[in-house]
Formats: C-alpha cells, structure tokens, sequence
C-alpha cells in the first residue's frame, strides 16, 4: 500500500509532466492550454471518473431510487445522501423477542435551533420498533452504551456476551431508520419508505473479495460480532457498487489505450489513479461509517477517523451518486487535487524493501524516514482492508506489489503480541531488534555530509483516551514509544542533534479538533557518533544542559515554536548533550536511561522558563506566582501579601495596574474579559507585560489578528516579552491541566507571524489615517 502510494505521488506523475490529456472531450475544449505538471493527467483522471460514474449509473442507478419528499419539508423528489441503519438482535427475553435496535446515538444534526433526531416508536402489539423524525430539543439516549445494549420494547439490558453470540451465530440484522436526501433547501431527513427497503435487499452480490479478517489483531474489534472477512464490513449494495467501480476500472484501461494511440504506461496510470478512487470509496462505502451529527462534519463518518476498524452499530450508507458527503466524484475529486499539485520536475522511484536488511544501492545515501512505532498501528492488516480492492484493480498492473491475497507481514516491524502466539516479551524484542538493525543499516548507508532524519509521530491513542484535554508535555514524557526511539538510534551510534516538531495531518482529525493537539510529527536529526566519544557523569550531563538549554529554548520561541511542541521541541538540544556522550553514568557506575534522561531535560525546560521571568516587571512576576497557585480564582488575601514581599512589590500597585481585584479579604486576578474597554497602552499608567498579554490574548479572541496588530503596534519590546510569557504560562496551565487557559496562550504564539504581518499592514494603512491609540 506504502509502495503504491509513493509511486503516484513521486513516481508516475513526473513521467506524464506537460501533457495535454488524451480524452477527445477535454482536448477539444482546452484546444490552446499550456497543460503544467500532471494537470492532463489529472484532466483525465476527471474525465474518466465522471464516464466511470455514468456507465455505473447505467449499470446499478435502479438499485438508489430518489425520495418522496413529504409537503411540510418542500415536497417533490430528492437525491438520497445517505440510509441511516441499525443493527439489530433477537432481545433474549423469551416473553419478547422483539428485533432490538442497537444504536449508539439517536442525533441526525445536533446544529443549535434546528436539531433533528429519531424518536423510536414502539408498536407492543406486534412488538415492533419503527422511528419518527423529531425536530427540536429532547434526543434520547441510544440502545447501546459501555456496557450493553437494551430493548426498547421490554426495557430488558442485553449484555455485550448475548450481542457478540448473537452475530457470531449470523443473526445480527439491520433495520432502516431514516433517509437523508438532498432537499429544494437543504438536506431533509426523512422515514424509511418500503421502496428504498426493497432497492436495498435488491442488490445480488457477485465477485467479491473472499479473504478472511484476521482473526485477531491490533485496532481489530469487528471479528468478534461475526465479521469475519472483508466484505462483511460491506452492505450487499456497498458490494455491488465497489465490484461495478472496480470492474470500471480496468475498462477505462481499456479506454485510454484506444484514445491515447496504444500507451500503454499512460493507459496504466489513469486506471492506477481510478482504482485508489474505489479503494478511497470502500472507506465511505462501509457498513462502518457513522452518521456525523455534529454541523461542522454532518454527514458521512469514514472508517479511518481513526487508525482501526471499529464496530459501529447505527451506520450509515452513502449514496455513491448523490451530490454530497462520500459520493464518488468527490473521491476522485480529492485525487486530482492531489496529481494536479504533485511534484513533476523531478522522477521519483518507489520500490518495495524490508528496510531492517536495505542491502547494496542504498551506499552514500541521504536517508529520511518514517518508521513504526511499537503496537501503534496494525499497518499491515488495516491495509488489507484497501488492499483486496486495489488488488482486484491492478494486480495486471503491478503483479510484484499485488502478489499476495493480503499484505505481506512477516516482516513487518510492529510490536504485536498476536504474531506470537500471545507473547508481549517476544514481539517487544522482535520489533525492538528489527528496529536497532534498521538503524544500524542507515547509519552504514548514510552520506557523511548531511545529517539523516527520522519522524516520530505523536501515538494518538494515548492523546485520545485523555478525555481529549490532552495537552503536550505531560503526554509525551510517560510515552514508551519515544523512548524506544530514542534508545534504538543511540544504540546504533547515532547522536541526535536536533528536534523540531512538525505538522503533517490534516487538523480537522479526531484528535486536533478543538483540542490542544500537538504538532503531529517530531523530526529527529541525527548523525554518527564519533567512535571516541567520551564518558561522563550525570553532574556534569547535568551541568552541560544548564549551559546549553537556556539559549537552544530561546532560539526555539523565537522561532516561534507552539507552547503545546516546546516540551517536545526541546528534547532535542537535551538529547544533543546526552547522545553527545558514549554513556552519562550514574553514582553507582550505572548508564543513565534515555528515560531519565527525558525526565531531567524536562526538569530543566521548567527551570529555564522560570528564570525568564527576571525579563518581566516586577507586577509582572507577581501576578505569575499568584496565577501558578490560584489561577483565575479566588485566594486568601493573607497569601497575596506574603507573595507580594517575595516578589518585592506592594499589592496596591496590582490593583492599581489593573489587573488585580482585593475585595473583603479574597484577592483574585481579573478575567481578561473584566479588562476595562477604554485602555490605551500609549497613555497607561502602568504598563505590564501580564496585561498586555492578556490584552492580545482578548483582542485576538474577539476581533482576530487586527485587533491584536493595533496593540502590539504600540506596546514596543512588551511585545516580545509577552510572547515569552505566553510560552511560561502555557506550561503551568499544561501542568494543571487547565485545558483552556493553555490554549489561549498557545494561539498567542501560534498566530505570532500572521500578528506582525497584521502589525505592518497597520502601519501602512494608519500611515494616512488617525491611529487607533495615541
Ligand atoms: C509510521 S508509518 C509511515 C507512514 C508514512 N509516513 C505515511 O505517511 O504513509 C511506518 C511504515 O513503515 C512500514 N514498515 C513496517 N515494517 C517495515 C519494514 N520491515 N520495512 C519497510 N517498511 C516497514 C509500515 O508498513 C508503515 O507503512
């Protein structure tokens, strides 16, 4: 799958660079373009998706009938975005047995004002569920939570043990329980009609993917309800769609050889790009993609949100021809912004290597790579769930890639426990040691005159189970996968001369949204240790990370690194001290851990950011050492006093600065909101660094970039110093957990560079206006 994706992205769009497309359709209407890079190629990847969509509307469009619009919500008939089903059991109440709806969530659009939910209705006299479209407040809860499921009908709980026996023995069903369909005014969701039940039985499949699920696996849940290979992760009309693109595909081959006058490679490209389409489609065409509720995402959840096939009970089935979330020009779409941007100057080539024994070729290279990470992610049998569509596809293609009914995965580095035969201690060694050879291989095939990298990406799953207030630091330092790194490239001679974190996922995932998510990616620099490298002790380790972190921190915030990547930033200059060493030894002679090592790095990032201070006000400090105990709340006066002398100024001036309210023996700092309106820094009496950060905070809250520009416009060298401020407060938020309060002061900096450009725009335009403050 790796491989395949590297060769359309580097490898086969530099050999069509500069070619018009070869389709008499688009060549006629763009007689006189100067097609660039891969845009005829992308061109043509369009023009064939949209032939495939038609020809399989031809083919199956009966199997998708249009909806009957009730009058209250606009009337006529309308495309169906999706079929919002459950999974049902038999409730084990033998005075029951009614068909149990197992749903997780009841929601349809959870968009303030205008929610739509399902209410389910139950007919006792025939013990039958079916569901009302409600709009407004009051969505009840789903059948299923944590711990079970259970009955609407009898009230019965059904344990999770009755539901997996029942999908084991083949008995879990699904009932409709709502169609949403593009309306005259928007999407309009409405009840199951018997049409769209009778299209959806309808579908035969044929020619399907017969490989097994593994039988366990990292990520893998689906198998114990009775999932049991891949295409029982499909409805049969899923199936037949998937098997009419795919089979599509190699017609289009066909196609493009006629019309590009026999090109072979050319012909082989389209149809590799199209077949990705249909394999991109099998992640929205699922019987586990979830309805998204929410506003922002409404619409159709696909299978990989999330690294691991997850069982869902309410899914919901897109239309592959409808015009909106999932449907299959989108997912071709997608691919030609992709080939349209793709780098086509330079030929790239993508070949298939076990990197634990890279061989001859690879001398004097630059190496740059991206390697696994213990039991992170099942790569290998999460693929297979891509791959047998692919396979179908391109197997003609590229027999050498698709040689295999599945992923190969024997030599798959990845620490898991059910490769053998249940033994963590066996595959913690076997990935451990895969991992050091590999290492040990790059360093022999490196090019001595440039530093090789390594990315480290952050393990979600981790950040995840935090309740999603995960914030940086706290996460990173309990992460055994960081240190595994860290060990195996130490271990086969490399020192690490730098960190920097760097994004490379899209921010709308899971785990970014509306979180404080960290960079997704931490670039190790590294180079061979020199053979003679001294040993030393942890005082001196100790004192050499005194010496050197405080100006590599430096350099990191004024490289406007986020306060949420400053922890993991800073790993860097601190493994540069400590891989600098052959061995840091211990007082009992003992090599110091690369774990011990993190922890004091860590240590030390705090002491570092607490000397800073002595860059702010006096006021300053104070409101610091009052925060990091009280934070916005209240605290006793009788402790603000005492704080006060340690700081060397007198509670009075606070209040005076405003930023400071003593009231009947409680003393509390003031929310930015409660700052008063007519502020203006030019003319303050007292200026501190703690308001005028808080003040861009405020501005940059409420009114974006030029809010902030027009202070930092006039409060000179606190500018800076409220940056740094920023970066002191986000740790101590970090450490308390106080979630919001962290990510104020990380969108301070975050926004830094777009705050300057902001500023000089300002001073351009205010050039011939008033000014905002004088
Ligand atoms: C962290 S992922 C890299 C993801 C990649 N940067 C991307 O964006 O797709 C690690 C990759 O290493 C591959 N891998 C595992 N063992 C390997 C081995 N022995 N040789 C080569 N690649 C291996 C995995 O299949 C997986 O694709």
């Amino acid at each position: 799958m790796a491989v395949l994706i590297n060769k359309v992205l580097i490898e086969i769009p530099p050999k069509f660079a500069g070619r018009s497309p070869v389709n008499r359709e688009s060549y006629e209407k763009y007689l006189h373009k100067e097609w660039s890079g891969a845009e005829g190629l992308a061109e043509d990847v369009r023009y064939y998706g949209k032939w495939m969509r038609d020809e399989a509307w031809k083919r199956i469009g009966h199997l998708y009938p249009k909806v009957q619009v009730p009058k209250e919500l606009g009337g006529g008939m309308a495309t169906v975005i999706a079929w919002i089903w459950a999974r049902t059991i038999k409730c084990p109440n033998p005075a029951c047995g009614a068909s149990m709806p197992l749903v997780h969530s009841f929601a349809l659009s959870t968009k303030k004002g205008t929610e739509v939910w399902l209410e389910p209705v139950v007919d006792f006299a025939v013990r039958r569920v079916s569901f009302e479209v409600r709009r407004g407040k009051g969505v009840p809860k789903g059948t299923v939570n944590r711990t079970g499921a259970h009955c609407i009908v009898c009230g019965t709980s059904v344990p999770f043990e009755y539901v997996r026996e029942e999908g084991l023995a083949g008995r879990m069903g699904a009932q409709m329980m709502a169609i949403v369909a593009e309306g005259k005014g928007g999407r309009v969701y409405v009840v199951p009609q018997q049409e769209h039940e009778v299209a959806a039985a309808g579908a035969r499949t044929q020619d399907t993917p017969e490989t097994d699920l593994p039988e366990k696996a990292l990520g893998f849940r689906v198998q114990l309800y009775g999932m049991k290979k891949h295409k029982d992760l499909f409805t049969s009309r899923q199936l037949v769609a998937l098997t009419t693109f795919s089979n599509l595909v190699s017609e289009v081959r066909e196609r493009v050889l006629q019309e590009s006058d026999g090109n072979q490679l050319y012909s082989d490209a389209v149809a590799t790009y199209l077949a990705i389409a249909v394999s991109k489609s099998t992640d929205y065409w699922s019987n586990l993609c979830i309805w998204r509720s929410d506003p922002k995402n409404l619409g159709i959840g696909h299978v990989f949100a999330r690294q691991a096939i997850q069982m869902v009970w309410d899914y919901a089935e897109a239309n592959p021809f409808s015009e909106s979330s999932g449907n299959w020009l989108n997912n071709v779409q997608w691919l030609t912004l992709v080939i349209e941007r793709a780098v086509s100057t330079i030929g790239g080539t993508a070949q298939q290597i076990d990197a634990a024994v890279l061989t001859n070729g690879f001398s004097r290279s630059l190496i740059s790579t991206d390697p696994p990470y213990y039991d992170n992610i099942g790569y290998a049998d999460l693929s297979d769930f891509f791959y047998v569509w692919l396979r179908r596809s391109l197997s003609g293609i590229y027999p050498d890639l698709f040689g295999t009914v599945l992923v190969p995965k024997v030599q798959e580095l990845v620490a898991t426990p059910y490769r053998f035969d249940g033994s963590k201690e066996r595959a913690r060694r076997f990935f451990e040691d895969g991992l050091s050879r590999t290492f040990t291989r790059m360093r022999d095939s490196g090019c001595a005159d440039y530093p090789q990298t390594v990315y480290y990406a952050f393990k979600q799953s981790e950040a995840e189970s935090d309740d999603n207030n995960n914030i940086g630091g706290a996460v990173f330092s309990a992460s055994t996968g960081w240190e595994t790194m860290l060990e195996g490239l130490l271990r086969s001679n490399f020192s690490i001369t730098g960190t920097w974190p760097m994004r490379s996922e899209m921010s709308n995932r899971p785990v970014a949204s509306g979180t404080n998510a960290l960079a997704s990616s931490i670039v190790l620099v590294c180079r061979p240790r020199s053979v003679d490298a001294p040993l030393t002790s942890r005082r001196d380790f100790l004192n050499a990370l005194k010496r050197e972190l405080p100006k590599a921190l430096k350099d990191l915030q004024r490289g406007n690194v986020a306060p949420v990547d400053l922890a993991q930033a800073s790993i860097g200059p601190g493994m540069a001290v400590f891989s600098r060493y052959s061995k840091v030894l211990e007082s009992d002679g003992t090599a110091m851990r690369v774990r011990t090592a993190l922890q004091l790095i860590n240590q030390m990032l705090d002491e570092v950011l607490a000397e800073q201070e002595g860059e702010y006000d006096a006021d300053t400090r104070r409101a610091v050492a009052w925060f990091e105990q009280f934070g916005m709340d209240e605290g006793p006066y009788g402790v603000a006093e005492t704080l006060s002398k340690a700081k060397n100024t007198a509670l009075g001036t606070l209040v005076e600065a405003g930023i400071l309210r003593a009231q009947g023996g409680k003393v509390r700092l003031l929310s930015r909101g409660e700052f008063s309106s007519d502020w203006n820094p030019v003319t303050a009496k007292r200026l501190t660094v703690w308001e005028v950060t808080q003040r861009l905070i405020r501005a940059l809250q409420e009114q974006g970039d030029t809010g902030e520009a027009a202070i930092l416009d006039h409060v000179g060298a606190y500018g800076e110093v409220a940056r740094d401020l920023a970066y002191r407060l986000y740790t101590m938020c970090e450490r308390k957990k106080w979630a919001d309060e962290a990510l104020a002061y990380n969108s301070l900096v975050v926004e830094w560079f777009d705050i300057n450009d902001a500023v000089e725009q300002l001073r351009r335009t205010t050039a011939e206006q008033a000014p905002l403050f004088s």
